[in-house]
């Protein structure tokens, strides 16, 4: 499975913080945005991950995150010249997804708690696309979906007025290589994006979207306005504070997923500068 990792876009609702630096950038409590959707896709069983971003961008990301060897990934980089809507990202990916499946996840999204059920989708995906669903309590304000007992999609709605379900889409995708050929047919909508809502009313007319329902005990976080990215901050501040476990670091993640073993760890902590976060990381390589 080929992991899409989408950190372009405006970023107008973050205005001024995004005049200077992208949103996936900027901080969540201690640490860039970014992490968090990197290490969900390294949790779901993404070791080939590709980053797409602006111009401007992706030089800091590249500086950022490296080409992944430290962390037992592969990483490579592809600019969007314009944001011209989360399912460009299968037009300047086509080449990096070639004839595999792959998961698209947004990078102002976070994800967190027990996440087997993303591997479980991975494992169990064969044809067609998958999409989750998360209960919300403003669902005008997502894509909402409404699905039957054994995820089979129903209806795909985007911001509607009066939603028919609490069910809202969060930006984690998965799909078979025919996404790229898909992507290249759609046409923008009215405001002029490819819409990754359309992508999937595609395979919805064709009887094969499912959708997959995150549980309750899961928490999913958008973070692309100043109180949701504050939100975010106090979420993974109390339980890190509580747990003494720090989330969404791509060293413990490449560990415990097995994508490192006891030495390569010790190796990606050795060039850390001293603080909280090594610290951290060497508790996890002595335990
Ligand atoms: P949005 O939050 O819809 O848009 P945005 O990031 O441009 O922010 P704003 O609405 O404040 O202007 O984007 C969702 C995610 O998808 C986010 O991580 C940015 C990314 N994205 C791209 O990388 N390219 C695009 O063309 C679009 C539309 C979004």
């Amino acid at each position: 499975m080929k992991g899409i990792l989408l950190a372009g876009g405006k970023g107008t609702r973050l205005y001024p913080m995004t005049s200077i630096v992208s949103k996936q950038l900027q901080p969540i409590y201690n640490k860039p945005m970014v992490f968090y959707s990197l290490t969900t896709l390294m949790v779901a069983g993404c070791r080939d991950i590709l980053v797409i971003s602006s111009p401007d961008d992706i030089p800091r990301f590249e500086s950022l995150l490296g080409d992944g060897e430290r962390w037992g990934i592969s990483l490579s980089y592809a600019v969007q010249d314009e944001p011209r809507g989360i399912a460009d990202a299968f037009r300047v990916g086509a080449a990096f997804v070639g004839g595999d499946p792959s998961m698209l996840m947004l990078g102002d999204n976070l994800i967190y708690g027990r996440l087997d059920f993303l591997r479980a989708a991975v494992a169990s995906h064969t044809d067609g696309a998958t999409i989750f669903a998360y209960t919300v309590a403003n669902p005008s304000e997502y894509g909402v979906v409404e699905f039957g007992p054994d995820g089979t999609v129903i209806s795909l709605e985007e911001k509607p007025a009066n939603p028919r379900s609490s069910w809202a889409v969060p930006g984690i995708y998965i799909y078979g290589p025919d996404v790229v050929d898909r992507a290249r047919d759609l046409a923008p909508s009215a405001r002029g994006e490819l819409e990754i809502t359309d992508l999937n009313r595609g395979y919805l007319a064709e009887g094969r979207l499912r959708a997959q329902p995150m549980g309750r005990g899961i928490a999913w976080l958008d973070t692309g306005t100043p109180e949701q990215l504050l939100n975010a901050s106090n979420f993974v501040h109390a339980i890190e504070a509580r747990q003494g476990l720090i989330i969404g670091s791509p060293e413990e993640v490449a560990f415990r997923s097995g994508y490192l073993d006891r030495a390569g760890l010790a190796d990606a902590i050795a060039h850390l500068p001293s603080g909280p976060y090594r610290s951290y990381l060497e508790r996890v390589v002595r335990d």
